[in-house]
């Protein structure tokens, strides 16, 4: 039995930079948390490959590539990317679900391309799937695909996971097409959150819009149930906890050492996204520089920022204003042997970004919406010496489990300052204290035990499907 895994975007992205087909890891939690699971079950996944190809012998190359991963590309077009990825996908759902109304645009075209991308995703998986494999759906992107594969197979057995805030029903109901989206999703069997916040929103959402009552935790349609639950996302604990001992890593960390000397090193990882607070970051160190002249040449910020949906206008503008923030912070502060901000806007690999985490004395995470943050939990999980202290935003699906971070509100720029003192002057066996006891939470509430809990309440509800269809 196969396990099929439906996302907009596949682990691995393709690139072309000088007429040859270059294939590296994706960025962002759907791929790099559900990549490294390892499951009972065949694993296949059907998505997109990161680029837009015409011919169909470069097609044909990518597909016996990715085959061999067991990957199975679908192909979209410029304009596919532009009304369905950036547009419906980026400049609809995203902005609404992370509570950025006035960001949201609404567009027939991005509509109508989001139908016929999460059509051309159903046709693919239509050609792949036999019977008893499974179909578990991730994301905003695809919230029609499940209804659109219950038209063609009514027994299959379907899941879906919200991996982005469900936004409260006073939100969601500004959406035109919010009945169809919710029809699209209900076409699951097994729907699951991260968090019971965003269950009980689109529990509300439902009975609001399509009038239909939820039993607890499950509803009725036809001669089925949809069931619903909150399963937070882990990650894989070992590799990071166990990271340092690869010797890729030790000689990273060894060059970090050197390049930060004995700055105290505050580290934040993210995509360019307004919805990762990365200016309100900017401010807060800002007014910790102000306010605490003593810790001049002994602080450094890293911000590794990874280059997002460059093209879509909102993303384009805040890449502008985090560079001029950058510059008027090293600008006022820096001095002939320090700099304040240390600026990478590019990703980085597994290996590097693991000792940056191990360097890092602080992990600073302040997103003001975000559905969970797996960067918080990767930090966590990769200080294997004890010493470290993570500042979370309330706002992160992640703050739910990880209440021993120093929790802030982002739009409080007073309380980031507060909390980066608060680290840095915080005692050895507290930091070991705190640490300790997320890492038990992490360790236990892996990435794989997230896929078996869901794969489980998957099977249960397509069981009791099965026994209601007889
Ligand atoms: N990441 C990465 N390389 C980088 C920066 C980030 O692989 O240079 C990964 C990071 O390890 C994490 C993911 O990207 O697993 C980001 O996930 P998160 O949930 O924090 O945010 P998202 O991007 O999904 O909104
Ligand atoms: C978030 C979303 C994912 C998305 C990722 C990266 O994690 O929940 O669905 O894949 O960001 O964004 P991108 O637009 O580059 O796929």
């Amino acid at each position: 039995m196969k396990l099929y895994i439906i996302s907009n975007r596949l682990p691995v992205k393709v690139a072309n930079p000088n007429g040859t087909f270059v294939f590296s890891r994706s960025e962002g939690g759907v791929t790099t948390g559900l990549d490294s699971l390892e499951t009972s079950y065949e694993k296949h996944w059907i998505g997109w490959p990161g680029i837009c190809v015409n011919k169909e012998k470069d097609k044909q190359e990518i597909n016996e590539k990715l085959l061999e991963l067991n990957f199975h590309p679908v192909f979209l077009s410029e304009a596919h990317i532009r009304n369905y990825y950036e547009g419906y996908s980026n400049s609809t759902i995203w902005p609404m679900c992370h509570y950025f109304y006035a960001y949201t645009l609404y567009k027939k075209c991005f509509w109508q391309s989001y139908q016929v991308v999460n059509q051309l995703f159903c046709d693919e998986i239509c050609r792949l799937i036999r019977p008893g494999d499974k179909v578990w759906i991730q994301d905003y992107q695809l919230m029609l695909l499940p209804g659109m594969l219950r038209k063609v197979y009514p027994e299959l057995c379907i899941g879906y996971f919200h991996h982005i805030p469900f936004p409260s029903y006073e939100l969601f109901r500004i959406l035109p097409e919010r009945a169809e989206i919710l029809k699209g999703l209900l076409g699951a069997d097994f729907i699951a959150f991260h968090t019971h916040d965003y269950m009980r929103h689109f529990i509300s959402a439902v009975e609001r819009v399509l009038h239909i009552d939820f039993k607890l935790d499950e509803i009725q349609i036809g001669n089925r149930v949809v069931r619903v639950d909150a399963l937070p996302m882990g990650i894989n604990y070992e590799l990071y906890h166990n990271a340092s001992q690869n010797p890729v890593v030790r000689q990273a960390i060894d060059r970090n050492r050197t390049l930060f000397g004995n700055h105290k090193l505050i580290l934040s990882v993210d995509r360019l996204d307004y919805s990762k607070g990365i200016l309100h970051r900017l401010h807060g160190f800002s007014s910790f520089l102000e306010h605490h002249p003593e810790y001049h040449g002994k602080v450094t910020l890293a911000m590794v920022i990874v280059p997002s949906r460059d093209h879509v206008g909102s993303y384009a503008e805040l890449k502008t204003k985090i560079d001029e923030e950058i510059g008027s912070v090293n600008g006022r502060y820096s001095t002939m042997n320090w700099t304040p901000v240390c600026y990478f806007y590019h990703g980085f690999s597994l290996e590097e970004l693991t000792a940056m985490y191990y360097v890092a004395d602080i992990a600073l995470v302040t997103p003001l919406r975000d559905g969970m943050n797996l960067v918080a939990k990767e930090y966590v999980a990769s200080k294997c010496d004890n010493t470290g202290v993570l500042i979370l935003s309330e706002m992160a699906g992640a703050a739910v489990e990880m209440t021993d971070a120093i929790q802030i509100n982002p739009n409080d720029s007073g309380q980031i300052e507060n909390a980066i003192c608060q680290a840095l002057e915080m005692p050895a066996e507290e930091q070991k204290l705190r640490l300790q006891r997320m890492q038990k939470i992490l360790s236990v509430q892996t990435v794989n035990k997230w896929a078996a809990d869901f794969v489980n309440g998957l099977d249960m509800t397509c069981m009791k499907n099965d026994s209601l269809r007889k």
